[in-house]
Parts: structure tokens; C-alpha cells; sequence
């Protein structure tokens, strides 16, 4: 409980770098309800409050509205930065992010965040039920059973939950006595459960597929683009046969982006891309 009220206490801007939301009413941009043109980063640098190294540098990139686009790089090279730098959890240090021509801060920043879900690669793990795990992902829907089966579906993840004795009702973790603990595969797929259940126009996973099976990745991948067939989805891999299947691929290195292209203008390029490509194919030959 210690933990709770001192997270409850917490003043959000004694967070280094943390950013102000604009009090309710405040006359900003309202955000575009679908996409139309996309997201673009010009000569985005970026570097954390307490580091004196830029994480990012001199990033410019165009994400299409309704294109699904992957970003790949080796560990620290600035990915998961970079999705931090979308939602606005930082500004960058230099350069500008647009949506659909708008500078991100001209947008009201709780509007903004709506309209961005997020799995992070260190998904939440609620100890709660089921129901409640998949709910929190649109909270005003929380109890709307349909809805939560639907995006349990869309995740794969119902054919597990309906072998749990208690099925959506099934308590998760093990805070609680009665919790049942998932795999960790199971755990990700109710994390992708919960961002399908966000009506947001803009979806990013940062390594959905880690800790699935290949199959089940494969199926992830067929059902994100049927599910989120119109919205802007932003994917991060180090799976090239997930990276493989996307719309575009945006190759980052030390934090700069060193190649951009489809899976067969770069494998033809012969660089990153190709290197990372083949090293991994290599393997299954
Ligand atoms: N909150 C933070 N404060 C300071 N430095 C950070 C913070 N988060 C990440 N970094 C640094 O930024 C760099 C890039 O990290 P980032 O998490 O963006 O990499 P990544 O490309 O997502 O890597 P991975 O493939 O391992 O997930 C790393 O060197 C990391 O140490
Ligand atoms: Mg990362």
C-alpha cells in the first residue's frame, strides 16, 4: 500500500522531462478522429533528461496513414525511444513530430494519447481478472463482456481463456489465492487483447510477437492487419519473419535511421537490412 500512496502522491512534473497536460477546455487542435495523411518525424533528436548523449539523432521518417510499418535495429539503437517520442512521454530534443501535418504539442496532449495504444515490450500484468485484464484497454467498456471476447479473439487469445475453469472471470497472478499465473506468450497475447480493444486510429507494438510461437505470430500478424486494417500500425521486431510482412520497413542504427524501403528494395540494397536478414534466414537453411 506504501507504494500505492506514494505513486498516488507523486506530483507528475517532479518527473524529470515529464510533460504538462493543458487543463480540460484548453483551446487546441482536436485530434483527427482517422488518419489522413500520416506521421512524419523531420530531423528528430532526442536525449534523456539525465544522459548528456543524444538517444536519437537527426531522425527523419514518414509513416503513412493506414500502412503498417516496421522499425528494427539492433538492441539500444533507439526503438522503443523513439514510440516513447509518438505519445508524447517526451518531447524531441530537437527537430519536430507531425500528425497529419500538426506538430504533436499543438494537439491536447490527453486527446493525443487517446488516440495512440501502445503495447510496450514490458507489457502490464494486472492481477485482476480476465475480463478486467483485456476491459482496461477502453475502461468505459471494462464490463462489455462482447467486446472483451472480441478482442480476445482478434489476440488469440481466447481459446486459451476458455479452457480456465472460470474463464473471463478467471482471477490472474499470483497476489491473490485463487490467481492463476499465464505463460509468458499467454500474458502477451492479453496485452495485444487489451490495445485491440482501444478504438485508437493509431496502434504500435513494441515486439508483440517475443514470446509467441511461430505459428501463433503468423496468426497475430494475419489478424492485426484484418483487425486494424485501418489503422496506422507501427510494429518493432527483432522477428525478420514478422518485419517481413509489413507494408515498410524503417532500419534504425545508433539512433539514425539508415535505411527505409520495402523487404525487397533493402534485401536488395545489400546493407543493415539485408545483413540482419540473412543471418537470421541462415539459420533455418
Ligand atoms: N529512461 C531512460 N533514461 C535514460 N536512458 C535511457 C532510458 N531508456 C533508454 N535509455 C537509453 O537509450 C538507448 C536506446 O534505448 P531503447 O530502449 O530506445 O532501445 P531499443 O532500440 O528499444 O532496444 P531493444 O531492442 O533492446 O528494445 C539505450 O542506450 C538506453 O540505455
Ligand atoms: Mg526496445
Amino acid at each position: 500500500m506504501r507504494r500505492y500512496f506514494d505513486l498516488v502522491d507523486m506530483d507528475p512534473l517532479s518527473v524529470d522531462g515529464a510533460l504538462k497536460a493543458l487543463p480540460d477546455g484548453d483551446s487546441r487542435i482536436p485530434i483527427p478522429k482517422s488518419v489522413q495523411d500520416g506521421i512524419s518525424l523531420t530531423n528528430v533528436s532526442f536525449t534523456y533528461p539525465i544522459n548528456s548523449e543524444p538517444v536519437l539523432k537527426n531522425l527523419t521518417l514518414k509513416i503513412p496513414a493506414g500502412k503498417k510499418v516496421a522499425i528494427v535495429g539492433v538492441n539500444g539503437a533507439g526503438k522503443t525511444t523513439l514510440i516513447k517520442l509518438l505519445a508524447r512521454f517526451y518531447d524531441p530534443t530537437e527537430g519536430r513530430i507531425a500528425l497529419d501535418g500538426v506538430p504533436l504539442p499543438d494537439y491536447d496532449l490527453q486527446q493525443l494519447r487517446k488516440s495512440v495504444s501502445i503495447v510496450f515490450q514490458d507489457y502490464a500484468r494486472y492481477d485482476l481478472t480476465v475480463q478486467e485484464n483485456i476491459g482496461i484497454g477502453r475502461i468505459e467498456d471494462i464490463e462489455n463482456r462482447a467486446l472483451v471476447e472480441n478482442s480476445a479473439q482478434a489476440a488469440g487469445a481466447d481459446s486459451f481463456i476458455s479452457r480456465l475453469k472460470k474463464g473471463y472471470d478467471t482471477v490472474l497472478g499470483k497476489t491473490f489465492d485463487e490467481g492463476i499465473d499465464l505463460s509468458g506468450g499467454e500474458w502477451q497475447q492479453m496485452a495485444i487483447a487489451r490495445a485491440f480493444m482501444s478504438e485508437a486510429p493509431i496502434l504500435i507494438l513494441d515486439e508483440p510477437t517475443a514470446a509467441l510461437d511461430a505459428l501463433k505470430e503468423h496468426d497475430l500478424y494475419e489478424e492485426i492487419a484484418r483487425h486494424a486494417a485501418d489503422k496506422t500500425v507501427i510494429f518493432i521486431s527483432h522477428r525478420f519473419s514478422t518485419v517481413r510482412m509489413a507494408d515498410y520497413i524503417a532500419v534504425v542504427d545508433d539512433g539514425q535511421m539508415v535505411e527505409q524501403g520495402t523487404h525487397d528494395e533493402l534485401l536488395a540494397l545489400g546493407g543493415t537490412y539485408a545483413k540482419m536478414f540473412n543471418v537470421q534466414a541462415s539459420r533455418y537453411v
